[in-house]
């Protein structure tokens, strides 16, 4: 998924959880800087301590309530795409979630949704649906692909708006 983001993009990370896509992307300097967000606050504690342990060695996890800033990495509780406003994020991430969960965030916040450069999506369940969904709101995908994560193989769409 990191390979679909261009330096210099900033990227919003939607269920962010251990952080890793993020934290790959700012530390490698592909990115200058990450909104992570989760929908449930121990996951995004999660990353926050994710975050704190690999930038400077911080142990402790819970020194901020959220939203809150550590360096290039912002951390905001919140459902989808409501924690953010068009234009704080060039990409957006959603991944590690049921395709009908992700097209219901994306259904959910239209606006939002089609302000990114590039939609990269990793549905666990019912890619097709989220294809279709992409398809009816208008987004044509510019990749249909798929990696290993541990043995299992996961479905990465990379969707953006028709023009
Ligand atoms: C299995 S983890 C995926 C973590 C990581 N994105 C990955 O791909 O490995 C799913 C995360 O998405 C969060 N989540 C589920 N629905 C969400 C929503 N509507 N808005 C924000 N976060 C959500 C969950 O709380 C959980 O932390």
């Amino acid at each position: 998924m990191a390979g679909y983001v261009r330096g210099g993009e900033r990227v919003l990370d939607v269920g962010s959880d251990h952080a890793m896509l993020p934290l790959y992307l700012v530390e490698n300097g592909v990115s200058p800087g990450a909104i992570l967000t989760d929908k449930v606050s121990g996951p995004l504690y999660k990353a926050y301590g994710q975050v704190g342990r690999a930038i400077d060695g911080r142990a402790s996890v819970r020194n901020d309530s959220f939203p809150c800033v550590m360096g290039p990495y912002e951390f905001r509780l919140g459902d989808g795409l409501e924690a953010v406003k068009a234009g704080e994020a060039d990409v957006a991430v959603i991944a590690g979630m049921g395709g009908e969960t992700i097209a219901g965030i994306l259904a959910r916040k239209p606006e939002i949704a089609a302000g990114f450069r590039r939609l990269i999506l990793q549905p666990r369940t019912k890619g097709a649906a989220l294809r279709a969904y992409l398809a009816e709101a208008g987004f044509v995908l510019i990749a249909d692909t798929s990696a290993e994560e541990k043995g299992r193989m996961c479905e990465i769409l990379v969707a953006a708006v028709r023009l």
